[in-house]
Parts: structure tokens; C-alpha cells; sequence
């Protein structure tokens, strides 16, 4: 079967890809600090807009599809794609701001967690065991593997764990574009999938949450939450596939 995953075969592309990768990952390094209880997700939202347009760079969810806001916050039962708001952190939350900026045309997408003041033990494990579960995945990308066995890598450490894994989000191609093919899948689908190529640029971002998988769309059309309410962590990293290995252009 024909692939329609991009291959980008120049130096020029790669070049970009680690520049926008590198921003990306500053965005998150940046933020950090005023990450705190008190401080609203729109505060953090008109920061880290400003740090991107003084890079040089735009915040790719801006208008994305319309989306409203430049960056993604989402607090505890949000699994992903969470609107910047009054909302006002308070100590025991945990929070991912996922960043994609735009940079000379190509896009650098990260997220990570964050935790508010005192969490409870679980939430910490939760934090901690999605961690692993991103690289659990990274670790199984290697050239001339395929896309199935990143999903594989992750269920069988989260099996491990009594946590479960989203399914009906993934981790996508990227480049000079925010979303391509393939869809990668961060459970264990029983398919094989695409073969992973050298010149490849794509993400994993496993959402992981303690209790079950299912998801549910607020009305506001973006915000997606776990339907049993339960606590939901995400991680996400870009990554480049070379001939002898990969490269993580958000580390
Ligand atoms: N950054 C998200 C991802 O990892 C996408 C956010 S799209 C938005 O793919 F419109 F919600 F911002
Ligand atoms: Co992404
Ligand atoms: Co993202």
C-alpha cells in the first residue's frame, strides 16, 4: 500500500523542524515559573502568546479551526484541547499547556504537566506514569519499525499500571503543516500500521487517565473530558526519524 505519510528529504526541512521544535520547548521552560496557584489559564495564555510573537513565531492553535486561544490548558478531568479562561488554578490541580508555535513556516508541538501546590498521591502518579508512557513510545520508534508498535509499547506499560489510555485522540504528522497523516495511535490497535521512514516528522502525545478511556466533547465544541470524571495527564513531544535513529526536536 501507498503511504501518504511525507517524507522530508532535505536538510532544509530538518533545520526548520529543530528551530521550531527548540521554540516550542522554550514556550513550556518560560512559563513554568508563573505556573502557580492563583494565577487563570488566560493569564498563562497571554504570556506564553507574547513570548511566541517576541520569537518571531506564531501560537499555530490561534484561529486553528477556531479555536479561540493560543495554547491549550487543560486541568485535571480535561484530557486535551482545554480554552485558556478566569478559571483560577488552586493548589491540588494538575495542568498540561500544550504549545505549538509556527516558526518560518514550520510548527514545534509540546506539552507537559504541570502541578498546582499540593497533589494527591495519585495525581503525582498519574503525572509520573504518563511520563513514562510518552517515552515508553519514544523508545519503540526506531527506522524501518512500524507506527503500531509505538501503541504496543505504551498499553503494555500502562497495563502495568491500572490506568487507562485514550483512544480517540493521537499523535499526528507534522511539518510544515500542524496536522498530516498517520493518526498514531498510543494503545495497542492489533495493526501493524505504516512503516516508519527516515525523513519522517511526527508526535506522540499519550493522554492517559486513572480511571476509564472514554471521552466526552464540552458544548463548547473543543474542551474533551473523561466521561467518568476521573483525573486525565498528557505529555507530547515532536520527532524527527533519521537513517540510524531518531532525534527529539522538543527535548
Ligand atoms: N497541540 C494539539 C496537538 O497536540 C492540538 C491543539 S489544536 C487546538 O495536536 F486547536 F486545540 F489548539
Ligand atoms: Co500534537
Ligand atoms: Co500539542
Amino acid at each position: 500500500m501507498e503511504t501518504k505519510i511525507k517524507i522530508f528529504n532535505d536538510e532544509q526541512a530538518l533545520i526548520g523542524m529543530r528551530k521550531a521544535g527548540k521554540l516550542a520547548k522554550a514556550v513550556l521552560d518560560y512559563i513554568e515559573e508563573y505556573v502557580k496557584e492563583g494565577m487563570t489559564t488566560l493569564e498563562l495564555n497571554d504570556l506564553c502568546y507574547n513570548f511566541i510573537i517576541d520569537n518571531k513565531a506564531i501560537p499555530a492553535p490561534l484561529n486553528y479551526k477556531g479555536f479561540p486561544k493560543s495554547i491549550c490548558t487543560s486541568v485535571n478531568d480535561v484530557i486535551c484541547h482545554g480554552i485558556p479562561s478566569n478559571y483560577v488554578l488552586k493548589s491540588g490541580d494538575i495542568l498540561n499547556i500544550d504549545v505549538t508555535v509556527i516558526l518560518d513556516g514550520w510548527y514545534g508541538d509540546t506539552s507537559r504537566m504541570f502541578k498546582i501546590g499540593k497533589c494527591t498521591k495519585l495525581a503525582e502518579k498519574l503525572v509520573e506514569v504518563t511520563k513514562r508512557a510518552l517515552y515508553a513510545g519514544i523508545d519503540a520508534v526506531k527506522p524501518y519499525r512500524y507506527f503500531g508498535d509505538i501503541g504496543k509499547a505504551i498499553q503494555k506499560y500502562i497495563d502495568t499500571t491500572g490506568f487507562s489510555i485514550v483512544r480517540d485522540y493521537g499523535g499526528h504528522g507534522i511539518g510544515n503543516y500542524f496536522h498530516g497523516e498517520p493518526f498514531v495511535a498510543h494503545y495497542n490497535t492489533g495493526s501493524r500500521g505504516e512503516q516508519i521512514l527516515p525523513g519522517m516528522f511526527f508526535t506522540i502525545e499519550p493522554m492517559i487517565n486513572v480511571g476509564k478511556f472514554k471521552t466526552k466533547l464540552l458544548k463548547d465544541q473543543w474542551t474533551v473530558v473523561t466521561v467518568d470524571k476521573s483525573l486525565s495527564a498528557q505529555f507530547e513531544h515532536t520527532i524527527a526519524v533519521n537513517e540510524s535513529g531518531i532525534e527529539i526536536l522538543t527535548e
